[in-house]
């Protein structure tokens, strides 16, 4: 019975485009300087799923749409990062200090995109970049921590993402982060809500097919932070995954919450070997 109702909704909610409407061959290539890896071969870990190469989320959307994330000019994200470069250098909360007082320029933050969510050892937990930028916001500069998916925390980890750009993403799943990364790979596979849907279901089963006039990627998170023509601002991993998981009318996760992070590892992890992209533009 379960798997009939799967499957009637199923045909309701998807349908297979028209053939243009499949991912496409573009090449990203921003300023006319730096190419990106927006094509990769599937990582190890995913030898048993579907898929048989990974692909950007860039591939499945309009040419406009594509052409704004080709140059630092025309992508609606930078103005973002200029916002964050500022907050870089303003000392704020009682110990009278910037993040530029320890870190000096953001380009000491090359690589650090690539490798988050990342295993912390001093706290024993996986760190996502939001709980890292706000451990040192609390505990190096004793100020009130950026709200999980807020403006400012969006911002910031454009300015740190925009380091990393181009390089491929290359998070750890093994050693003392496994366990946490078994955690997503589980969540990630589990069906919810009313429609009884995974992202399974919608990112490896149905990439390349239309939903409700939307084109299906295979959900990789190397672009975060996006800036969304839909709501004209950079949106952060978990407001996305909160949003996809409502879309299966179930109860959502928190932001933040151990169950979003361990999420977050596994799905950074399904896009190893893809650039770097954020901030990138997507609808
Ligand atoms: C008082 C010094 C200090 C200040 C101020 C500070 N940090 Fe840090 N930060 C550190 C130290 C020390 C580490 C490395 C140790 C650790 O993991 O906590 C670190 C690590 C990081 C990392 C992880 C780097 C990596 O290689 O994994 C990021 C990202 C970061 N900080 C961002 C920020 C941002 C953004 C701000 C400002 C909002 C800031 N930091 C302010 C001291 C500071
Ligand atoms: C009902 C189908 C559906 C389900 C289930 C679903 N998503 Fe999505 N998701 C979408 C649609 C539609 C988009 C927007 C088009 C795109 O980029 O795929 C999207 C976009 C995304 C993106 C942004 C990709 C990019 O390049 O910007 C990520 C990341 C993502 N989803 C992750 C997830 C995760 C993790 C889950 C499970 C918790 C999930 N999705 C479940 C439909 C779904």
């Amino acid at each position: 019975m379960k798997s009939m109702k799967t499957a009637a909704i199923a045909v309701l909610v998807f349908s297979a485009g028209m053939a243009s409407a499949g991912p496409d061959n573009d090449v990203l290539v921003i300023n006319g300087e730096l190419t990106m890896t927006t094509r990769a071969a599937v990582p190890e870990h995913m030898a048993d799923t579907p898929l048989d190469e990974l692909l950007s989320g860039w591939h499945y959307r309009t040419d406009e749409t594509q052409s704004l994330q080709a140059d630092d000019f025309d992508n609606p994200g930078m103005v973002f990062v200029d916002v964050a470069a500022d907050a870089w250098n303003t000392v704020e909360g009682t110990e009278g200090k910037a993040c530029a007082t320890c870190h000096q320029d953001p380009s000491t933050m090359k690589g650090v995109r690539a490798v988050y969510p990342k295993w912390n050892d001093a706290t024993e937990e996986v760190r996502t970049l939001a709980m890292q930028i706000n451990s040192c916001r609390v505990e190096n500069m004793g100020a009130d921590p950026y709200k999980y998916t807020g403006g400012k925390m969006a911002n910031m980890e454009a300015l740190i993402s925009l380091q990393s750009r181009g390089m491929p993403v290359n998070v750890a799943i093994d050693g003392p982060a496994q366990s946490d990364w078994e955690w997503g790979r589980e969540l990630y596979y589990t069906r919810t809500g009313q429609l009884e849907l995974s992202c399974a279901n919608c990112h490896e089963d149905n990439n390349g097919n239309m939903i409700r006039a939307d084109h299906l990627s295979q959900g990789h998170i190397n672009g975060f932070p996006v800036y969304r023509l839909k709501n004209t601002k950079l949106n952060t991993v978990h407001a996305r995954f909160k949003g996809c998981v409502r879309d299966t009318r179930a109860e959502t996760y928190k932001p933040g919450s151990p169950e979003f992070v361990a999420l977050e590892l596994y799905v950074a992890s399904r896009g190893n070997g893809l650039s770097v992209e954020g901030p990138s533009v997507r609808n």
